[in-house]
């Protein structure tokens, strides 16, 4: 702690550079690395220490994507635990994405299940930065279910998970995921329900090369909340904020019920009293030759629209062997210039007004209609009043599992806890500095928020 205060300090009285003046620029020298610390309870943390190594902790996946093409299916995406491009502080450093446009999969054990229940609130948090932007991809975690941490290295887009949580983008649209899997008791069947995203998310997260902080906090009543950089963007409630809703439909439409035969549900039907007019020839065709049209007095008949070129010579290295016969190309005649036309004169096709097309019988309302035919509904055999957490798996492990346009990016101080002070002691710790220092450096750069 002593620490912390004393670089607080030091932020405070730290010259601020004015841009102006290149000497007036204070030389940057990035602060040391304060190792954060946990409570040992901690389900899951890593900040991905210098020494560190991939296959350590956080195990690449030598799995394949079902369905893609196979110059694409691996799993090869590179990753390095490294130090980002500009160090704010010395030797901090962060589990970095290294390439583009592959499948990038890692995944780590808890040292301990997060299993839901009535008295654990969920926390997980991680930093993000995209160093150069982020133009089309991933930036999420996906909590792992049972069996995943057995083989972390068979981790793919199949691989079940309870929650899938963080920032994605592609194109102009970001989004910060929230995504639950909740298990019917019923049926068994496993359905995915999207936290809904706010209207105003914009595209900074991903473009500013900033770092960002994402903390994801599910409390035991299903209330839920997701920040970024400590501030809330979505909350709202499993049971009644997510898409489709977890609680099924009380009652459904009878499958068994079928539409009687002789049930009419056509609204209008063909008026049978009408007939043809006499006068409605369907065979009228749709165009005739305007039989008025006469030839304009300065038609020429004689003279051809295109002529050979007359300035035009054989090149010199024309072979008639191998070329065939010379032509000289075609040009405009000018004798055509200034007239209504030249060659064989034709009189023009117009529309044809006594056109009709084909007659159809006008519609009129159906005295038999009986209106849109829909089953009786009976009570939803699957339906369950649901808990906030009775359908959502214990998590066994973290991954990230991710297609990117563009490379380096970089996690670091991944949490998973039950404990909002822990993750707000870990952000002091760890995102706190790292943003005053970030400010620091940028600012010793002469580039000013
Ligand atoms: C299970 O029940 C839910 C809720 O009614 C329903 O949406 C789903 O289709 C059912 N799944 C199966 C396999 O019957």
């Amino acid at each position: 702690m002593a620490n912390l205060v004393f670089l607080g300090f030091l932020l405070l009285f730290t010259p601020i550079a004015t841009g102006e003046d290149e000497d007036a620029k204070p030389a940057f020298v990035p602060s040391d690395f304060q190792v954060p610390s946990v409570p040992e309870s901690t389900h899951f943390f890593t900040f991905f220490p210098h020494e560190s190594k991939i296959n350590q902790i956080w195990f690449t996946s030598t799995a394949k994507k079902d369905g893609v093409d196979s110059e694409i299916e691996k799993y090869d995406g590179v990753w390095e635990i490294g130090l980002p491009t500009e160090v704010a502080i010395y030797n901090d450093a962060g589990l970095i994405v290294r390439s583009k446009a592959r499948h990038h999969a890692i995944a780590a054990k808890l040292n301990k299940p997060f299993t839901f229940d009535k008295d654990s609130t969920l926390v997980m948090q991680y930093e993000v930065k995209y160093e150069e932007g982020q133009e089309c991809g991933g930036g999420y975690v996906k909590l792992l279910n049972a069996g995943s941490h057995d083989d972390l290295k068979a981790f793919n887009d199949k691989t079940p998970y309870s929650i899938m949580f963080g920032p994605d983008k592609c194109g102009t649209s970001g989004k910060v995921h929230l995504i639950f899997r909740y298990k019917n008791p019923i049926n068994g069947s496993v359905h995915e329900h999207h936290a809904k995203q706010p209207s105003n998310l914009g595209t900074t997260y991903w473009d500013d090369h900033k770092t960002h902080l994402y903390t994801l906090i599910l409390k035991p009543d299903g209330y839920f909340q997701v920040l970024v950089d400590e501030r809330e963007i979505i909350r709202g409630n499993i049971l009644h904020d997510v898409t489709p809703p977890i609680e099924p439909p009380k009652e459904i439409f009878d499958p068994s019920e079928k539409k009687p035969a002789d049930w009419d549900d056509r609204e209008e039907i063909p008026d049978e009293t009408a007939s043809k007019p006499d006068d409605w020839d369907e065979n009228a065709p749709k165009e005739i030759v305007d039989g008025t049209a006469e030839k304009p007095s300065d038609w020429l008949e004689d003279e051809p629209e295109l002529i050979p070129d007359p300035s035009a010579t054989k090149p010199s290295d024309w072979d008639n062997e191998l070329d065939g016969e010379w032509e000289p190309p075609q040009i405009d005649n000018p004798a055509c210039k200034g007239v209504s036309g030249c060659g064989p004169w034709k009189q023009p096709v117009i529309p044809n007004p006594k056109y009709k097309g084909k007659w159809v019988r006008p519609k009129v309302k159906n005295s038999a209609y009986k209106g849109v035919w829909t089953p009786k509904l009976i009570p939803n055999p699957h339906y369950f009043e649901p808990g906030p957490f009775d359908g959502i798996a214990p998590i066994h492990a973290i991954g990230i599992e991710l297609w990117t346009m563009s490379k380096d990016i970089i996690f670091d101080n991944v949490l998973l806890c039950d404990s909002e002070e822990t993750a707000t002691e870990v952000a002091k710790q760890t995102y706190r500095i790292r943003k005053a220092e970030e400010a620091r450096l940028a600012a010793s750069q002469g580039i000013f928020e």
